[in-house]
């Protein structure tokens, strides 16, 4: 069984699709898979078919790690509370789960003393900086999956990489926002804390790796940083309320894609998200609360602009405005979730809840993609 958490971008969701800078953090709510063994070859789900309309990031990862005709059969289940369709990366999570719990369950050939942490050493798995993620088998192929010497197969924990399961659960998310995703939710859902996403080495975080994707509008970079974890002065939260709407995702990144084309104004709003975005990272790190609450209400301001805000979103929104430091929609927005940064979390979450809204204040920066 693996788990991975969902997530909440506090800054720059939209327009880290177009390369500029994001921040998410991992919070406390997880989806978790667990893989069974069965009597009969092929791979099912809770016991029944694996549909590929209805469970698109399932079976993409399951192309990717299992062979249905040469491994053993399995079943998959899914569980979890980390609820579906509200804009918290529900479905990166399922992904980054499947992709961790496949890889533990086939092992990971590597060369001998090699490991899931060097893929200079791996004989079988997914590298990061191919297009398409590309399919290891290098050094003793052609049989890299048999026992010989100066091979070793990794099993369960030892064999998971957090890279490779992001990067599985990135192409699957691109496959299903038709080609427009970036690393955003897939990451943080995999590596877990809080993650800073730009088109650039950012000079006050930890960079991790680059990640490419060839995108209707030519090939997209974007390179992945650890910030530290956010300076929180005591009794400072961030309040998560739902709309309980459902926001389809690809439908609203697609909206912008189409909105850009005739509106100028739409890529200088997206622009002027990747300039707050750096003010509210340098708010973020010194502590400074009242600013990045400011940050946070311009962003709503511009993801309103661009046309992903919806009138659930906007009620939540204003409802916790008087006893917040700043609020915006989280996520791909068109209902889905909204956050607010409150030193009041119960006054917060009261208002929220009395517009019309579910809340949670769930720990927030918390680990990624675990073997449970
Ligand atoms: C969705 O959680 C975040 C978006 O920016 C889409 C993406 O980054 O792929 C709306």
């Amino acid at each position: 069984m693996a788990s991975a958490p969902g997530k909440a971008i506090l800054f720059g969701e939209h327009a880290v699709v177009y390369g500029h800078p994001a921040v998410a953090l991992a919070i406390g709510m997880r989806t978790r898979v667990t893989v069974r063994p069965t009597d009969e070859p092929g791979v099912t789900l809770d016991g029944g078919r694996l549909r590929r309309r209805r469970h698109p990031h399932v079976a993409r990862i399951v192309d990717h790690l299992w062979d249905r005709d040469l491994d053993p059969g399995i079943d998959i289940s899914i569980e979890g509370d980390l609820p579906s369709g509200a804009g918290l990366g529900s479905s990166a999570a399922l992904a980054v789960a499947v992709a961790g719990a496949l890889r533990a369950a086939r092992g990971r050939w590597v060369t001998e003393g090699g490991s899931s942490l060097d893929a200079s050493t791996w004989l079988e798995g997914h590298a990061s900086d191919g297009r398409e993620p590309a399919l290891f088998e290098q050094a003793s192929a052609p049989a890299p999956h048999a026992p010989g010497p100066g091979r070793t197969l990794l099993r369960g924990a030892a064999s998971i990489s957090l890279d490779e399961a992001s990067l599985l659960a990135h192409v699957a998310e691109a496959a299903s926002q038709r080609g427009r995703a970036s690393p955003i939710d897939s990451a943080t859902s995999a590596f877990g804390q809080t993650l800073l996403i730009s088109d650039q080495r950012e000079p006050d975080a930890a960079w991790m790796l680059t990640r490419r994707m060839p995108t209707e509008d030519g090939e997209r970079a974007w390179d992945l940083h650890r910030l530290p974890p956010p300076a929180w002065e005591e009794g400072l939260a961030l309040v998560i309320g739902s709309t309980g709407v459902h926001g389809s995702t690809s439908d609203l990144v697609a909206g912008v894609a189409r909105r850009r084309r005739s509106d100028p104004s739409i890529d200088q709003a997206l622009s002027a998200i990747g300039a707050l975005v750096r003010r509210g990272i340098a708010a973020l790190s010194a502590g400074d609360a009242e600013t990045l609450g400011h940050a946070m209400s311009e962003n709503h301001l511009l993801l309103r602009h661009i046309g992903v805000s919806s009138p659930e979103l906007e009620d939540l929104v204003a409802a916790a405005g008087p006893t917040s430091l700043g609020a915006k929609l989280t996520g791909a927005g068109g209902g889905g979730c909204m956050m607010a940064l409150t030193r009041d979390a119960a006054a917060t979450s009261a208002a929220i809840e009395a517009a019309g809204g579910t809340t949670w204040t769930s720990p927030l920066g918390v680990e990624g993609l675990r073997l449970e």
